[in-house]
């Protein structure tokens, strides 16, 4: 698939705006993990060796991948489906029913004896939020045969890395030829160079960029740009509140605004962006026209608490759009 220069977003028209179930136009496959996600507010984050007292504990479903799969079918309308792997627990019952609810297609995601992977989650009061995964059954996610006819399909694969790297190597290379792979490239870590040659679009956060690029943390978003640039030919750089920087080589980068919202929870809008984003690519959306439309997606999931419960649906994404739009 080729990614095209000339600003055009598909669904403006409403055509694309059911109530937020998939509409059939794009595929995405998800390869990666699932947590249960155990949250507390904090009045502040603890330093090393301080407890805090925190409020009520949540549970709720998360995970990098499962949410950017809800969020590919809710927010992004993409028929989706995950590739990825639950443990034998009541967490795993927990996860499917959100999945299940998302409409996202669930045949790929074994069932493995042991614990669900689980995320223990601190959020303060301006919704920034503090996150250590323990993967469980995420460490044993596979790309067998089943799951390679089920990425043969894919107009794009997105993957993550809380899941084993040579898996998502696996996944990359299952696609057709022509097919975008997307690689989030959170948490943070190394990536090998067998990785490096399969992605079409890298998405990092700002801390992201600079690990990837070995710069420092005060680097700016055009340089670590333009260093991944070097690897790969797309790189999408999310700032947070103050939006995203979509560069392409050979091309001036592209910035686009944050929107002003009321922020309850960070937890998760960098997996509806992603989302969002290649549900967009899928249905043939050119690169930054796409990043606009997750960013408002992502824009509207910090306004409510939690991962996936906080993706907007697509009525509401395209709505958001239309408003700044006039
Ligand atoms: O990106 C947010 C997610 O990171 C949470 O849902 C948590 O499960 C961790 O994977």
């Amino acid at each position: 698939m080729e990614l095209e220069t000339d600003g055009t977003r598909a669904g403006t028209d409403g055509t694309h705006a059911g109530a937020g179930r998939p509409t059939g136009d794009g595929r995405v496959v998800v390869v990666g993990s699932a947590n249960v996600d155990v949250v507390v507010d904090v009045p502040r984050h603890p330093h090393g060796g301080e407890t805090v007292l925190g409020g009520e504990l949540r549970r709720a479903p998360g995970g990098k991948g499962a949410n950017q799969a809800v969020a590919s079918a809710l927010a992004g309308g993409a028929v989706t489906a995950f590739v990825g792997a639950l443990g034998d627990d009541d967490g795993a019952r927990l996860l499917r029913a959100s999945l299940d609810r998302a409409g996202v297609g669930t045949d790929a995601v074994r069932t493995v004896p042991g614990a669900s992977g689980t995320a223990l989650i601190t959020v303060s009061p301006g919704g920034e939020n503090a996150i250590v995964v323990a993967p469980g059954a995420n460490g044993r996610v596979v790309v067998d045969d089943a799951e390679r006819r089920l990425l043969a399909e894919a107009d794009v694969v997105l993957a993550q890395l809380e899941i084993p790297v040579g898996t998502v190597v696996a996944a990359a290379r299952a696609r057709r030829r022509g097919v975008l792979f997307v690689l989030n490239a959170a948490p943070s870590r190394e990536l090998p160079d067998e990785l490096w040659r399969e992605i079409d679009v890298l998405v990092v956060n700002e801390h992201e960029a600079a690990d990837l690029a070995g710069a420092g943390s005060d680097a700016a978003p055009d340089g670590l740009a333009a260093s991944l640039l070097t690897r790969v030919s797309a790189v999408v750089v999310t700032l947070g509140g103050d939006g995203c920087l979509v560069a392409r080589r050979g091309e001036e980068p592209v910035r686009l605004a944050g929107r002003r919202v009321d922020v309850v929870d960070t937890t998760g809008a960098g997996d509806t962006f992603c989302g969002v984003l290649a549900a967009e690519l899928a249905r043939g959306t050119d690169l930054v026209a796409a990043a606009r439309v997750a960013g408002t997606a992502g824009a509207l999931a910090v306004t409510r608490p939690g991962a996936q419960d906080a993706v907007p649906g697509r009525d509401q994404v395209l709505a958001a759009l239309d408003a700044s739009a006039g």
